[in-house]
C-alpha cells in the first residue's frame, strides 16, 4: 500500500486510519473526503522534531493552509504547537473562528485587498508577508489609521526555479510573488520598508515551488537569503532576526514517487543555514516553515461510487463516478497522477488499465488516465489516494454540484468536520 495508514481488512475491504473505507461511503454517501487524524498529527510532530532536533527549537512551523483549510484542521494543527500560513481573509477568518492564536498566523497574499490587510491587523496576526511596493504604502497607511505597527517580512524571489531537473538560479524572476533578488528590487524594497513609520520589517520570506524531491534547491534557496540578510546588514544597517523559508516538499502520490524521507528537506535547509550563517558571522535567525501539502496530503483519499463502466473497443475504458474535477481538479489542470482502488476489493490484482471520469459535463473531466485498478461494477467504491492537500480547498460548484463532506477518522472512528453542502447552500447567495 502507498502509505501505512492504508490497509486491508480480513473481508478485502480497504481500511483508512482503522475505518472500513466501504462502510464509511455508505454511511456519509460519496463522493466523500476522508482524512486521517494520526497520520496530521504524526506529519506535525515530525517536523517539530526536526526544528527541536536541529535548531533547538527556534523556529514555527507554520502550516500552508491553501492546502486544506477547515476549523477542525486548524484546531488539530495548533493543538500540535503549529501556527498557519493563510492567503486569503476567507482562510484568516476560517483559522481566527476555529481559535487558532493570531500570533501563530502568517498573512500572505500578492494581491490583499485593503480589508484583508485591516482585518489581518484587527485580528492581531503575528506577521504580514508583503508581496509589493503598493502593497508597503497601502499596509503602512492602514496600520497606521489603526493605531498599529505591522510586524512584516518581505517576500523575495531568491531566483531558484526548483521545478526544473536541473534547478536553475534565474528561472524566478517571472514570477508573480514578491521582489526579485537579482534585479535589486528587492533590497529597494528593504529600504523603503525600513522608512514606513508604521511597519516593522523582522525578517524575509520565500517559497521555491511545491511538490519538490530534490533538497539541494531548498538549501541553495537558505544560503541566497542569508547571504541577502548579510548584505541588509551591511547596507541599510539592520540585522534582521527571521527568515522564513515556505514550504514544498514533495510527497508519494504513486508508486513510482520517491521522495526523500519526511523531514530531510528540513534538516538540509537547516544545516545550510547555519553553515551560511557560521561562514558570514550571521546571527542564526529565528526560523519560519510553511509545509501544507507534506503535512495532509498522504493523510486523505476521496471516495467515489462507481456509476458505470464504457468499454470502448481497441481505444479505452472509461471508469464513471460520482465526483471528479468539481472536487479534484488536478488532473485536468496539471495532470497529476494518483493511484486508484476498488474499495471493495482492495487485495486484488489492479488488472485492469482504465481511465477514471468524473460527472462534469466536460470530456476533460477526469480523475486520470491510464490507470490500474481491479475490475469495477457499478455500485463500487473507488478510492484515490493521496487526496487531502489541494483537493477540497480547490474544489468548486461546476455545475452546481455542491462540495463533498469531509469526515476525520482516528483510530476507526469517524466525524464529520465538514458537512456536505445542500442544493439549499447552493442557492443561498442567488438572488
Ligand atoms: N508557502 C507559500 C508561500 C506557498 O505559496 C505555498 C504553496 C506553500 C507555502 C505550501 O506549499 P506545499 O508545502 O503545500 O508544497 N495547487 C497546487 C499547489 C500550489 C501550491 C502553491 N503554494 C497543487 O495542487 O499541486
Amino acid at each position: 500500500m502507498l502509505t501505512p495508514n492504508l490497509t486491508v481488512s480480513e473481508a478485502g475491504r480497504l481500511c483508512f486510519g482503522g475505518a472500513d473505507t466501504v462502510q464509511l461511503a455508505r454511511e456519509h454517501g460519496t463522493p466523500l473526503y476522508v482524512m486521517d487524524e494520526n497520520t496530521i498529527r504524526e506529519n506535525c510532530r515530525g517536523f517539530q522534531r526536526v526544528i527541536a532536533e536541529e535548531y533547538g527549537g527556534r523556529g514555527l512551523i507554520c502550516y500552508a493552509s491553501k492546502a486544506l483549510s477547515c476549523k477542525e484542521l486548524y484546531r488539530i494543527v495548533d493543538s500540535e504547537g503549529l501556527g498557519a500560513d493563510v492567503i486569503s481573509g476567507g482562510e484568516l477568518y476560517t483559522a481566527v473562528q476555529a481559535g487558532m492564536p493570531a500570533e501563530k498566523i502568517v498573512m500572505h497574499g500578492n494581491s490583499k485587498s485593503d480589508a484583508e490587510l485591516k482585518m489581518a491587523l484587527d485580528c492581531g496576526v503575528g506577521r504580514i508577508v508583503a508581496d509589493n511596493l503598493p502593497e508597503l504604502e497601502r499596509l503602512n497607511r492602514i496600520a497606521g489609521e489603526a493605531g498599529k505597527k505591522a510586524r512584516i517580512l518581505l517576500r523575495i524571489k531568491p531566483g531558484i526555479d526548483a521545478h526544473t531537473h536541473d534547478f536553475v538560479k534565474t528561472g524566478c524572476i517571472d514570477s508573480k510573488f514578491g521582489f526579485a533578488l537579482e534585479t535589486g528590487e528587492a533590497l529597494e524594497a528593504v529600504r523603503a520598508a525600513l522608512q514606513y513609520p508604521n511597519l516593522e520589517l523582522i525578517g524575509l520570506h520565500c517559497h521555491i515551488g511545491s511538490q519538490i524531491f530534490d533538497t539541494e534547491p531548498f538549501a541553495e534557496a537558505a544560503r541566497v537569503m542569508v547571504r541577502l540578510m548579510d548584505t541588509i546588514r551591511t547596507e541599510c544597517g539592520v540585522t534582521l532576526p527571521e527568515l522564513n523559508l515556505g514550504g514544498g516538499p514533495g510527497i508519494k502520490y504513486t508508486e513510482d514517487d520517491d521522495p526523500p524521507a519526511f523531514g530531510s528537506i528540513v534538516r538540509a535547509i537547516l544545516s545550510a543555514l547555519k553553515g551560511c550563517c557560521t561562514a558570514l558571522s550571521f546571527p542564526e535567525p529565528f526560523v519560519l516553515f510553511e509545509p501544507g501539502r507534506s503535512i495532509v496530503g498522504a493523510a486523505g483519499i476521496t471516495l467515489y461510487t462507481v456509476m458505470a463502466k464504457k468499454v470502448i473497443p481497441g481505444i479505452r475504458t472509461y471508469v464513471l463516478v460520482d465526483g471528479g474535477m468539481c472536487d479534484n481538479p488536478r488532473y485536468a489542470l496539471y495532470g497529476s497522477r494518483y493511484e486508484v482502488l476498488i474499495a471493495d476489493r482492495a487485495a486484488q490484482p489492479r488488472s485492469e488499465q482504465v481511465t477514471i471520469g468524473g460527472k462534469c459535463c466536460e470530456s476533460g473531466d477526469l480523475i486520470g488516465e491510464n490507470m490500474p485498478l481491479q475490475p469495477a461494477e457499478p455500485g463500487d467504491t473507488l478510492a484515490v489516494l493521496a487526496t487531502g492537500a489541494y483537493n477540497y480547498s480547490m474544489a468548486s460548484n461546476y455545475n452546481r454540484n455542491p462540495r463533498a463532506e469531509i469526515v476525520m477518522v482516528k483510530d476507526g472512528a469517524a466525524r464529520t468536520v465538514v458537512r456536505r453542502e445542500s442544493y439549499e447552500d447552493i442557492v443561498r447567495n442567488d438572488v
